[in-house]
């Protein structure tokens, strides 16, 4: 092995690439603080975005973003704890819960399912998830808010268990109720960790380490009971188990409240030691990129117009293997084109750092990569490709249309460059002609930026007429031609791909329809199709 392999090999061993699974106000951008507390903080990349005081860390790249105190853009944050170098990759949930929400997770190796205490799985939280699922994402699950009244610890391992199908292990245990809360059983030592408070979540949480004796004496029956549930657990078998949290089938469970910092610093010693790094990536050949090949890496998120007054377009790149360096030149993998990196970056927000080298499970930021798409393989020394990344359900449908024919030509350029950028899916049909696509979006804010962008880029002003269906499902040829009788069933082309996508106003309308027609394929559209 030569020397850089060796060193490719043994950086990518000490990365740690994942994100924060979670439904808005379970905590993401307080957890996100808090790890970023414990650790020393190398780039942050508009990840954190937040509401009240924490209002001044947010992106305002653009107007929207600025009125709505909310950042659209997910980025990374990368920070180094222990020895090992901690890539957090922000999955912008709330209103601007999007397709990039979704894609962030082709560009993880793990993910940190966030749950509030009180409210258990939630609805974001479970379709973030089946998107792990269906990548075989191993998921590290952080129970919030301990420090307030919620359910009962075994009930939230229950609901987990019997709603997705993950084995629960938990690596700690609450002594005390949620809300009255003592401390964490900690299952390796078998004592208990207290936490001293930092006023107002601040600093770091003072932990005091106290053995079996002392625990019982101080905390006895909410001790004792806690001892008595873990045992109960011991003899149903939830052990951590490498093997089947690597293979997406059990969950590690941690206990806290990212507020205070409790349980902070065992979240990020478990991505460390249990968490899996950069793997080879498996490539459309069959075949798998190792670690210490020569440099690749994949597109997995643009983001236009970040700086109007420069009207520049950056593209987000996970590296894959080898070591990157800025100024490399590149191989554009769709073209077969030299790129040149000179202007690789982190950024930060506004900010934007000069990167100098990067290695597998790093994110890149390429400015003004305007040749580049969703998916992208860049790469140097012989032709890779990644699999093309999937187009996730959409949820939301809506007609476009110019406000003035003048301006097609440029309403229509727009569009195909939002859907190159992945910002939308676009469908078509003969029936509503060239003039009307029918947009698709995974979360309504994309509408939003879709309509902006036209405007602010091409000059076009668009009306947008939303259809009454939130259901998409893949058929055929045959399948559209057996569905032009129902009402209230329409069949488009998806241009990326070209699917064939049924849209129902729901579920049991699809269902119904489907009991008619029991002979058309309509195949649920999943994060892999
Ligand atoms: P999000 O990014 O997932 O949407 O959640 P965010 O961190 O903004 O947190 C949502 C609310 O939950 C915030 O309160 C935050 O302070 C609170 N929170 C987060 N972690 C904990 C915890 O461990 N314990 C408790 N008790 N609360 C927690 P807020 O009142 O909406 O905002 P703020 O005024 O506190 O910023």
């Amino acid at each position: 092995m030569s020397v850089t392999s060796r060193e490719v090999v043994r950086e990518a061993a000490r990365r740690r690439t994942f994100a924060v699974i979670s439904h808005p106000d379970a905590g993401k951008s307080t957890l996100t603080e808090a790890l970023a507390l414990h650790a020393r903080v190398i780039g942050q990349a508009g990840a954190v975005h937040g509401k009240g005081e924490r209002r001044g860390t947010v992106s305002d790249w653009m107007a929207m973003e600025r009125d709505r105190g909310i950042s659209i853009t997910s980025a990374a944050l990368q920070f180094a704890y222990r020895d090992v170098v901690v890539n957090l990759l922000d999955t912008p949930g709330h209103a601007d819960f999007s397709e990039d929400t979704y894609r962030v997770l082709t560009a993880v190796d793990c993910a940190v399912m966030l749950l509030d205490a009180a409210k258990g799985l939630e609805p974001q939280t479970l379709k973030l998830f089946e998107v792990c699922r269906q990548r075989q994402i191993p998921v590290i699950t952080f129970i919030n808010k301990w420090d307030r009244p919620g359910q009962d610890a075994l009930a939230l391992l229950d609901e987990i268990e019997s709603r997705i199908q993950l084995t629960p292990t938990p690596l700690n245990w609450p002594v005390g109720v949620a809300g009255h809360f003592h401390g964490l059983v900690d299952r390796d030592t078998g004592g208990m960790i207290r936490f001293e408070r930092a006023p107002g979540g601040a600093g770091i949480a003072i932990e005091e380490h106290l053995d079996t004796a002392e625990a019982a004496r101080r905390y006895g029956g909410d001790w004792s009971g806690a001892i008595e549930e873990l045992e109960l657990l011991t003899l149903s078998g939830a052990e951590h188990d490498e093997e089947s949290f690597q293979a997406a089938r059990s969950t590690p469970v941690l206990f806290g409240a990212a507020v205070t910092n409790i349980g902070v610093r065992q979240l990020l010693d478990v991505l460390v030691e249990l968490a899996p790094a950069p793997a080879a990536r498996p490539t459309t050949d069959g075949g798998s990129r190792p670690l210490d090949s020569e440099f690749s890496g994949f597109v997995f998120k643009i983001q236009a117009n970040m700086d109007p007054s420069h009207r520049d377009q950056v593209a987000f790149v996970r590296v894959c293997s080898g070591r990157f360096t800025r100024g490399m030149i590149v191989t554009h993998g769709t073209t077969g084109r030299p790129f040149t990196t000179k202007y690789a970056q982190q950024i930060f927000g506004r900010d934007r750092d000069t990167l100098d080298e990067a290695y597998p499970g790093d994110v890149i930021g390429l400015v003004n990569a305007t040749a580049l798409g969703i998916g992208d393989t860049l790469h140097t020394g012989p032709k890779v490709r990644f699999p093309a990344l999937p187009a996730f359900p959409p949820e939301h449908f809506a007609v476009v249309r110019a406000v003035d024919s003048s301006t097609f030509k440029r309403f229509r350029r727009g569009i195909e460059q939002l859907d190159a950028e992945g910002v939308v899916q676009v469908l078509r049909s003969e029936l509503r002609g060239e003039q009307a696509p029918v947009l698709a979006a995974v979360g309504t804010m994309q509408f939003e930026v879709a309509t902006h962008r036209l405007a602010a880029e091409f000059g076009v002003r668009t009306t947008l007429d939303r259809l009454p269906y939130e259901f998409a499902v893949r058929t055929t040829l045959d399948g559209r031609d057996a569905l032009q009788s129902e009402a209230g069933v329409e069949v488009l082309r998806r241009t990326q791909d070209d699917a064939l996508l049924a849209l129902f106003p729901n579920p049991y309308r699809l269902r119904s329809v489907a009991a008619r027609h029991p002979g058309v394929p309509l195949e649920p559209l999943t994060g892999n199709s």
